[in-house]
């Protein structure tokens, strides 16, 4: 076990585990949007920021990739750490002004306005429905591309995937509850997405979907060939 001190309080975390984990076990809240357990951590949401002190230099971290090394001073609501937050909020709320997990997560840290300019968006592309679907799921049928501006989440090459087998983990998953289950007509597929044929079995559960599952993603497929 590792001994790390919280805001001045010692606590013990076994090896390999990261910052944001020990300070969950142990009780300590720090903002976060798209850690989850099950996954590996990306440190997308950036609002699990916390400052860490080693040897009389302290620095900001992203506590969900940081992790926890004997001795280390874990301050969780510096003055720093509160602003950034603050100003992390602001961006998410200017991008998903009327998402109520991200309006929720804003104003716990006191922000329920933004200056930032305003868009239309209900995901924060923290990328956790991938990770899920890669790493619990074991198939891949959704990806982030593009860069900037353009980055979103869909299926590899904006096609229908084949991958895909409805399971729904990343609608269970989603933080911000952007991707919706339901059923679309006509009934010829489990997924916008996906391909009506060839698709793959669940790695771990070795089934295709049980009953017709039908997602709806914020953003509808493009067709095979449009451009992109
Ligand atoms: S939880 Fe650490 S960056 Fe989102």
């Amino acid at each position: 076990m590792i001994k790390i001190t919280i805001d001045g309080r010692e606590f013990e975390a076994p090896a390999g585990s990261t910052v944001l984990e020990a300070a969950m076990e142990n009780g300590v809240p720090i903002p976060n949007l798209c850690y989850h357990p099950m996954v590996e951590s990306y440190g997308a949401c950036r609002l699990c920021l916390v400052e860490v002190e080693r040897g009389g230099r302290r620095r900001v971290v992203v506590s969900c990739l940081y992790p926890v090394e004997e001795g280390l001073s874990v301050l969780t609501d510096t003055p720093e750490v509160v602003q950034t937050r603050k100003i992390i909020a602001e961006l998410l709320l200017a991008r998903c002004p009327e998402n109520a997990a991200v309006r929720e997560t804003a104003a716990s840290l006191g922000v329920t306005a933004t200056r930032f300019t305003r868009q239309d968006d209900q995901c924060i592309l923290c990328g956790l429905c991938v990770r899920a679907c890669e790493e619990i799921v074991g198939v891949g049928a959704i990806t982030l591309s593009q860069r900037g501006t353009e980055r979103e989440m869909t299926t590899p090459f904006r096609t229908r995937s084949s991958a895909c087998i409805g399971c729904a983990t990343c609608v269970t998953i989603c933080p911000t509850n952007c991707i919706k289950l339901e059923e679309i007509e006509p009934a010829s597929s489990v997924h916008q997405h996906a391909h009506p044929d060839d698709r793959t079995a669940c790695r771990l559960c070795g089934e295709y979907e049980m009953e017709p599952i039908f997602y709806e993603l914020s953003e509808p497929p493009r067709e095979e060939g449009e451009a992109i």
